[in-house]
């Protein structure tokens, strides 16, 4: 079976791995107050170029989401995300069992901008309602989509005038700012927070959560602490983000998903199927008829993502740090043959 259900159904860069190995017997403090951390941290904040940001890393994508949603709302505010965003959908209710509330707004491709929060924002009756704090967005987003970077500049500047904070979700971040132009300075200049996701970019384990803003800054790391988030081994956090962030590992792995998920679409397209949504990062979502889904279901581990019609739905295809290109080639092969 080859599986393109994910980018995290392998284990980690051999990078990383030696580094694991290399730095085993190696004594350090706990709790993130080691040299590796350290180490990873500096890089970090040198990328953004933000000396002033504050990185914590922790262990996986719905606890970056709410131990920072949660650490920066007060008790009656609210976090706004697209109906397909991650918090709303599939975190098991994580950031509601924190005492706050979600509210919605749809977006077709994922992606929120000014006018679509306008709709949302301009009819909210503040005393009666959550008050809107944080927008909450992803890039890439779940439906494989990305932000340009005047994009993100616009819904920064739509924040900034309605005293809302910006936090960028950032499991997929590689992927989504190879597809497009934003640099790692954006992130720093154009949100208040934002996460850089490791899990799906080839590390074991891991998210790098940067706080840009310094008000949301001084008791964050309380709030990791209380809800478990701070590992006391955090040398395994900071020993793979050093890694990734050495030179451009970080991005060519990002580079390296969308080139092959992109070869995927192209063999696909030229099959002759079409697509949910436009994508150029490394989630894909073809449409196929549900006989061929059938057959392809028996060689390749996949999503069925959603009904289209009667006869057809939508699969999500991803492609990982590890895909091979004989996987991808195979799958279109295989495609081909089932017409
Ligand atoms: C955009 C996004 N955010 C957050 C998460 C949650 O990550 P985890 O499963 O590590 O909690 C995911 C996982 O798929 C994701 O795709």
């Amino acid at each position: 079976m080859i599986s393109f259900k994910s980018d995290y159904s392998e284990g980690a860069l051999p990078a990383i791995l030696k580094a694991l190995a290399d730095t085993n017997e190696i004594q350090q403090g706990g709790y993130g107050d080691d040299d590796y951390t350290r180490e990873a941290i500096d890089l970090i904040r040198e990328k953004i170029n933000h000396p002033q940001a504050t990185v914590h890393l922790v262990s996986g994508g719905t606890q970056a989401n709410l131990t920072f949603i949660s650490s920066v709302l007060r008790p009656y505010e609210s976090v706004i995300a697209a109906t397909t965003g991650h918090i709303f959908h599939h975190e098991t209710g994580a950031i509601e069992a924190t005492g706050h509330k979600i509210e919605t707004v749809f977006a077709q491709d994922g992606k929120l901008s000014p006018a679509l929060l306008a709709t949302f924002i301009d009819k909210v009756a503040y005393l009666h309602m959550p008050l809107p704090r944080l927008v909450y967005i992803s890039n890439s987003t779940e439906l494989g989509t990305h932000y340009l970077r005047a994009e993100l500049i616009a819904l920064w500047e739509y924040c900034q005038s309605k005293g809302l904070l910006l936090f960028l979700d950032g499991a997929r971040l590689a992927s989504g700012m190879q597809a497009g132009d934003l640099r790692y300075e954006d992130l720093a200049k154009y949100t208040d927070a934002f996460y850089m996701g490791g899990t799906k970019n080839g590390a074991l384990i891991g998210e790098a959560i940067v706080i840009n803003n310094p008000s949301l800054q001084e008791y964050f790391v309380y709030n990791l602490k209380m809800r478990g988030a701070l590992l006391a081994k955090g040398r395994l956090l900071g020993i793979q983000f050093r890694e990734l962030f050495r030179g451009d590992t970080y991005l060519s792995i990002g580079a390296y998903m969308n080139e092959l998920a992109g070869k995927l679409s192209a063999g696909i397209r030229e099959a002759g199927y079409e697509f949910l949504i436009e994508s150029k990062t490394n989630q894909i979502f073809p449409i196929l008829p549900r006989t061929i889904i059938a057959r392809l279901e028996q060689k390749y581990a996949f999503y069925v993502w959603q009904p289209v019609d009667r006869e057809r739905a939508a699969i999500r295809l991803v492609t990982s740090w590890n895909t091979a290109t004989k996987a991808v080639e195979a799958f279109v092969e295989d495609l081909r043959a089932c017409r």
